[in-house]
């Protein structure tokens, strides 16, 4: 229906090596800014400052692209949906001012109130006083997090009245107008579901989960992801209408009549409580590693539905069309990932893994120097495998990364275990 010619992907992670390959598959030309090395034979690149919104609409325009693709939350936040429309050129990613719902969690407990969805109970703080009068009245375990966007450092979680207090103080004075919310412990699974919207329409993805801790049985540090797989076989029967009927529109609905409309792509992180669904948090963009896994079960082309919700035309495209397959994705972490990931150690075998049938190695932090490939990031590579179900998909993605060697990496060996 569209007649798409060239798309601007923004971004160097995995998640947008699972965009540029859906991209493509799909028949669109895309270019890539900064991109990573795993994209050089499928697409042009570019050098980028990603957090320069005029510089991603000046690229924009001298490529003459008919839509730009962004990817991650900084640019958006800082305002680059809003410079490249300026110029006249659709883009799929929210305003700055609607980016505020992943840049500040307080706004998005504000608009969650509005839009009457349901969440974690919740105290803003501005001073130590009354973080500590909110610790008191919410108890253990204590969630404190950043209002701010901290790259994934932002929020703990934690039975330590102490720890909690000395979070708050770094998150109180970490800018100028500080403020960390604190909130009521959610029990129960969590879930990511994707909606793509242009505004007022509600297109829903397939729902995935998420492991955001470093190590096995969710033991260690909190990180970007370690993992992910889709579908959940487990879910409750009608999840995802729920999710949509309870969370994604009202909220789309409530920002649009605030004056604040929200187009590109609405995160909803949620946990399934014992006492009914609750959103964790929203991000304003897709995420890393889920993408990774919705995206490798697509079967129908991604960029009409990325060019219509950027033009307001979602309500005339037909629905994605999924694969019943399964998809496990396993991130690859360098040595001593999280907390300062060593850079520089060579990586070998990724073109046998990826060879492999129902394999794909996605790129993230990985470079080429004298001809070997090298790790120049904390998430080096994920591996996505696929399969009948999720004991299938598990093992071709753990068979892949058998071929896959980088010293003392680190990966996790329970990601999809025992969900089928
Ligand atoms: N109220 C809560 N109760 C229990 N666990 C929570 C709560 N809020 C957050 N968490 C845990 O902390 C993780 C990170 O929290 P959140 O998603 O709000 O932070 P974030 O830094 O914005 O994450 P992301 O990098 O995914 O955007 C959640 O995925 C969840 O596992
Ligand atoms: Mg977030």
């Amino acid at each position: 229906m569209f007649n798409i010619v060239k798309i601007l992907l923004v971004g160097s992670g995995a998640r947008e090596h699972a965009l540029l390959r859906a991209l493509i598959a799909g028949g669109d030309e895309v270019v890539v800014a900064p991109g990573n090395v795993g994209m050089n034979e499928a697409a042009a690149r570019f050098p980028l400052n990603v957090s320069d919104g005029q510089a991603i609409a000046d690229l924009a325009e001298t490529e003459s692209v008919d839509l730009v693709v962004i990817g991650p939350e900084l640019p958006l936040v800082n305002g680059a949906a809003d410079a490249v429309r300026a110029r006249g050129i659709a883009c799929f990613g929210p305003s700055a001012e609607a980016a505020l719902l992943e840049g500040s969690k307080a706004f998005a407990k504000q608009v969650m109130a509005a839009a009457g969805v349901p969440t974690a109970m919740a105290r803003v703080c501005t001073n130590q006083t009354e973080v500590e009068s909110a610790l008191d009245a919410f108890g253990p375990p204590f969630v404190v997090k950043d209002d701010g966007l901290a790259g994934g450092k932002g929020v703990v979680v934690t039975d330590d009245r102490r720890i909690a207090g000395e979070h708050a103080a770094v998150c109180l004075q970490r800018h100028g107008e500080a403020a960390v919310v604190i909130e009521e412990y959610l029990d129960g699974p969590e879930v990511s579901l994707f909606a793509i919207t242009d505004g007022v329409t509600v297109v829903p993805l397939q729902p995935a989960q998420d492991y955001k801790r470093l190590g096995d049985g969710d033991a260690g540090p909190n990180t970007g992801g370690m993992g992910a797989y889709s579908p959940l076989p487990w879910a409750p029967e009608g999840l995802v209408d729920d999710i949509v009927a309870r969370v994604i529109q009202p909220t789309i609905d409530r920002m649009r009549l605030d004056g604040v409309p929200f187009a590109g792509l609405l995160y909803a992180g949620l946990a399934l409580t014992s006492r009914g669904l609750r959103v964790v948090e929203f991000n304003a963009r897709f995420g890393d590693p889920e993408t990774q896994a919705v995206l490798a079960r697509l079967e129908s082309p991604l960029g009409p539905l990325l060019f219509a919700a950027a033009t307001g035309t979602l309500a005339e495209v037909a629905p994605p069309r999924w694969s019943n397959d399964a998809a496990v994705v396993v991130v690859l972490a360098a040595a001593n990932y999280p907390q300062a990931p060593r850079l520089g150690d060579e990586v070998c075998g990724v073109e046998q893994a990826d060879a492999l049938v129902d394999v794909a190695v996605l790129h993230a932090g990985t470079e080429v120097a004298d001809g070997r490939l090298l790790s120049a990031g904390g998430r080096v590579l994920t591996v996505v495998g696929c399969g009948a179900n999720l004991s299938d998909a598990r093992e071709r993605a753990y068979a892949a990364l058998d071929h896959i060697t980088l010293a003392d990496s680190q990966f996790r060996r329970d990601i999809a275990l025992n969900k089928d």
